[in-house]
């Protein structure tokens, strides 16, 4: 089967973008299945710096067709000002495909989005800002608007016209005024329908075309495993399935059609936003790993919260994906510390927990029971020649740490990242594709 997936272990700042870029030079087809442009995957080519939010990252590859599924959710400001960004840098995004069915971010989403986190006060979840909940709540209760719809103008219309008073109604409630002017969003919207209409498309018959073609096709997922809506640190979570069942339902595909899944996991663990986080470090250690693995949120800015290593969630997130194998990036952070720690389960009021609790409380109780390791010392002379000579020429203390970790989680680290870079990578895999 010549698909792969592409997947976050832990709160989405795994280094999803260089995997997925790395892994996208053999791709014919780069598809998202969740998300929209909460996302922030940051690509380093050569010294090029992409930010991409929304795009699939196969777009700054000319020849890779780049599917936006009908699970996203798609604010056409962002849209526009990506693809400018994109071809400022010479690329046409020819190959960008939009599915008829993924939703449309308006921007009224966004007012609500921080009309409701003033509302819920002191338990704010600390969005993105984007609109992402706001759009994912209308689309399950059906006053969504899609992509598709910016093509028919008159179901465009009526679909306005039925919705827009009862989002002010519910935009009153929360103390905020979103002063439609149906009229204008509607030629708005037009306009976008209008301009992309080559890039519209259904796009399930696209990727299963494709797959039967045998082309190689990965999917590509946003946030991860730990912001999912039913699995995740509920609530504070985003609004869509980041897991790999999200393939499904966000792409088209039936079960059979996800081959490899690929788990993306930080050495050490970071989030942004809030919600329990029970291996954080808020003391030196935990301001180092913040400084040394530059963690500042790529959509937000946001300083992002530092903790070792926490292997319950990871197992979640090996078990949930069906992940054949992890890509473990940012070692290289941990570099010259004398000891690491890692988080191998919680205790919660006494009780030793080995599996994810699904109940925020226990978690915002839960304390880590930590393991100790030896750390190692940074290698001498470049990362990416350490790297051409192989697993062997890491640092004993790494590896040992390298086979802690899949021991536990029982899979392998069939990828080991050491770097931005692309050449900062040593692929162990056996089978590629
Ligand atoms: P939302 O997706 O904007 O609704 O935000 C919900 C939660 O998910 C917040 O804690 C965000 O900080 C977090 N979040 C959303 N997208 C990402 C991402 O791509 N990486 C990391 N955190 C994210």
């Amino acid at each position: 089967m010549p698909t792969l997936a592409v997947i976050g272990s832990q709160w989405g700042d795994e280094g999803k973008g260089k995997i997925t870029d790395y892994l996208a030079e053999d791709a014919d087809l780069v598809v998202r299945y969740q998300g929209g442009a909460n996302a922030g995957h940051t690509i380093k080519v050569g010294e090029e710096v992409f930010a991409l939010h929304l795009l699939p990252s196969g777009i700054i590859r000319e020849n890779v067709i780049s599917v936006v599924g009908n699970g996203l959710v798609i604010d056409c400001d962002e849209l526009e000002v990506e693809l400018e960004a994109l071809r400022k840098t010479g690329r046409s995004g020819k190959g960008l495909r939009l599915s008829d069915r993924a939703n449309v971010v308006m921007p009224y989403h966004r007012i609500l989005d921080g009309a409701e986190e003033r509302a819920r006060g002191s338990k704010t979840v600390g969005t993105t800002g984007r609109g992402i909940g706001p759009c994912y709540s209308d689309k399950i209760a059906r006053a969504g608007i899609r992509i598709g719809d910016l093509l028919d103008e008159e179901l465009l219309r009526d679909r306005i016209a039925t919705i827009a008073p009862v989002k002010e109604r519910f935009a009153e409630s929360l103390g905020a005024e979103l002063g439609l002017d149906q009229e204008a969003l509607v030629a708005k919207l037009l306009s976008f329908g209008k301009k992309w209409e080559q890039y519209i498309t259904d796009t399930s018959v696209l990727v299963n075309d494709a797959i039967k073609a045998g082309k190689k096709v990965m999917f590509e997922g946003a946030q991860g495993t730990m912001l999912d809506i039913d699995y995740g640190t509920y609530p504070y979570v985003t609004s869509s399935n980041c897991t790999s069942a999200g393939i499904c339902t966000g792409v088209g595909v039936p079960p059979s059609a996800v081959g490899e899944v690929i788990g993306v996991t930080k050495a050490y663990t970071t989030r942004v936003g809030a919600g329990p986080f029970v291996s954080e470090l808020t003391d030196e250690v935990g301001k180092h790993l913040q400084t040394k693995g530059g963690e500042f949120g790529t959509t937000t800015g946001r300083a992002r919260r530092c903790g070792w290593l926490d292997l319950v969630v990871v197992r979640h997130a090996v078990r949930l994906n069906g992940m054949a194998c992890i890509a473990l990036t940012k070692l290289d952070v941990l570099n010259d510390l004398d000891t690491i720690k890692v988080c191998v389960a919680y205790d919660v009021d006494g009780k030793r927990v080995e599996n994810f609790p699904s109940n925020v409380r226990h978690l915002e109780r839960a304390k880590p029971i930590y393991e100790e390791l030896d750390g190692w010392k940074s290698w001498e002379g470049s990362t990416a020649e350490l790297c051409k000579r192989g697993y062997e020429a890491l640092p004993q203390g790494m590896r040992s740490y390298i086979q802690y970790i899949e021991r536990s989680t029982g899979v392998p680290a069939g990828i080991i990242s050491v770097g931005k870079g692309r050449d900062e990578t040593i692929d162990r895999r056996h089978k590629k594709w």
